[in-house]
């Protein structure tokens, strides 16, 4: 059985090795492919994996495709949108996420790109403090949770929204549950994005939503660049000039952000939610023994197609 870690993006040492000892200890053997450029190089490398697992590498059907003896992919990770999941059904692949893994590293960085945002991006100039801030939570997932646990410590007043999740559940975290988006963002002096990319939630933070948020407005996204509405936002932010907009993943139009709001926006050159030793060791053996036992016993527990 080959087990192909395929990450643009790699791991930390300590997590490939991590994972070659689950792979090994299973008689399986871990091949890599780190820092490709080209498809071309995945799709050779996946053409005889049983097995491959992935972070926001995509998987789509041509990598399908041409990977005849596939039996599974993980995202080491929580986000899925990245896999094509009906062309790897109708191919009789499974597909995993590993929920949860990486979620402390991605609530830790909320609060570093926080910080320097308020803090005027160290740039010597009197800022504001987190303190009795109101912070939204836009969907009260695995990283909503660790944000609102980290919140707490900064004293801020938390506030969440959720689609799905019970709002007995987020109040039992002390956090007010709030019944929908333009109420959150309407509350929030601070909004933290959680969502997920999908059809639904596409381009939905939006400027009929981001401007209901109070004067000096923070927004922070350490989800997925697709969620919010590119064009929309620096239309907001040029009429909002107290706007501040910190990201995790590099927008379409960051140069033009980059020009027109230097002083107010700010984005990591590549997604480092999760690029911690322990989120890599966390997700990336998570993904390894998940594939060691749905191949040895079948479980497909944390399957998502
Ligand atoms: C996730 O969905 O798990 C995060 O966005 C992290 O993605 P990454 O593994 O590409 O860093």
């Amino acid at each position: 059985m080959k087990i192909l870690v395929a990450t643009d993006k790699p791991f930390a040492k300590i997590a490939v090795d991590g994972i070659r000892a689950e792979v090994e200890a299973a008689g399986f053997t871990l091949a890599l492919l780190e820092k490709y450029t080209e498809k071309r190089q995945l799709l050779e490398a996946a053409a005889d994996a049983d097995a491959i697992i992935i972070r926001s590498d995509i998987i789509d059907a041509e990598v399908i495709e041409a990977a005849k003896k596939l039996k599974i992919v993980v995202r080491a990770g929580a986000g899925y949108d990245n896999v094509d999941l009906e062309a790897a059904k109708k191919a009789g692949v499974c597909v995993m996420n590993t929920p949860g893994q990486n979620a402390n590293a991605v609530a830790e960085l909320v609060f570093g790109l926080l910080v320097f945002a308020v803090r005027n991006f160290y740039n010597g100039a009197s800022g504001t403090e987190l303190k009795s801030k109101k912070l939204g939570i836009h969907a009260y997932g695995n990283v909503g949770r660790n944000v609102a646990r980290i919140a707490k410590g900064f004293g801020m007043e938390l506030y969440a929204y959720d689609a799905f999740c019970p709002a007995s559940i987020i109040e039992a975290d002390g956090v007010k549950a709030l019944d929908s988006a333009e109420s959150l963002y309407a509350a929030c002096d601070v909004v933290s994005l959680h969502i997920p990319a999908t059809a639904e939630t596409k381009k939905s933070i939006n400027y009929a939503l981001l401007d209901k948020m109070p004067e000096g407005a923070v927004l922070v996204n350490t989800a997925r660049k697709e969620i919010v509405n590119e064009e929309e936002i620096v239309t907001l932010m040029e009429t909002r000039r107290d706007f501040k907009y910190v990201t995790d993943i590099l927008p379409g139009n960051h140069a033009e952000m980059q020009e027109k709001f230097a002083a107010r926006y700010f984005s990591t050159p590549k997604k480092m939610g999760a690029q911690t030793s322990e989120a890599n060791i966390n997700a990336g053996i998570a993904a390894a023994k998940q594939i060691v036992d749905f191949i040895k016993t079948g479980n497909e527990r944390f399957r998502v197609n």
